[in-house]
């Protein structure tokens, strides 16, 4: 009887300590949820995300909640007022959508990005793009071999060409195929799409 509660008792040690050291490193084909740990400090995910009216940030909160990610918002130095977002009224977002040369300051401390292997990057969609100051996030910070899953909202445009194009300033990142939400996308929604994404 005392054997076998011992043999009981080692058994349930070696399960604990198997799934203390499983690592977050990424491996081929894991997926963001088996990759998630309980361990918010531990993980390797990080979800940065710009969003004026916060829809992107509500799917940024699903992703941190479902993947136990950090997380990372982009604020302009100068916020966008109301004024600022009427777009097709020549408004100040509309004016950097269409000037190649924009980049808006980001105002929210730097992050220092090591130890971070996996950023989900969302962003809205402006003019079939991602936001100018996306631009001055992803040319300020070194993204050199990090996995990046970009994610967007919008009232209906598809997300287009707006990672792609995103992508060129950072070339030098692993990209993966963005995923656009509507703006009021659901936590289902979301989890179902992390489900079907392998690294
Ligand atoms: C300047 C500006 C341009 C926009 N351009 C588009 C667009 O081209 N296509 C679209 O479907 N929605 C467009 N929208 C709507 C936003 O993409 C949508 O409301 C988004 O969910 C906002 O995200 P946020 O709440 O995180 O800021 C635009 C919004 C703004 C402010």
């Amino acid at each position: 009887m005392i054997k076998r509660a011992f043999t009981l008792f080692s058994g349930f040690l070696v399960m604990l300590s198997l799934f203390g050291c499983s690592s977050n490193n990424i491996k081929p084909n894991d997926n963001p949820i088996n990759n998630s740990s309980s361990d918010n400090e531990s993980n390797n995910s990080i979800v940065v995300y710009f969003s004026r009216t916060n829809n992107t940030e509500n799917g940024a909160n699903y992703i941190v909640d479902v993947t136990n990610s950090s997380s990372y918002e982009i604020l302009a130095k100068i916020p966008y007022t109301d004024d600022d977002i009427k777009y097709y009224t020549d408004c100040r977002a509309d004016r950097e959508q269409n000037d190649p040369n924009a980049r808006p300051e980001i105002g929210s401390e730097a992050i220092d990005l090591t130890g971070y292997d996996i950023i989900y990057l969302g962003y809205p969609i402006w003019h079939g793009q991602a936001p100018k100051i996306m631009y001055t996030f992803v040319e300020s910070y070194d993204l050199n071999g990090k996995t990046i899953v970009p994610f967007c909202t919008s009232a209906s445009s598809p997300i287009g060409s707006s990672a792609t194009n995103l992508a060129k300033s950072a070339s030098d990142a692993n990209w993966l195929e963005g995923k656009r939400f509507s703006q009021s996308a659901t936590k289902i929604e979301v989890e179902s799409w992390l489900k079907s994404i392998t690294y």
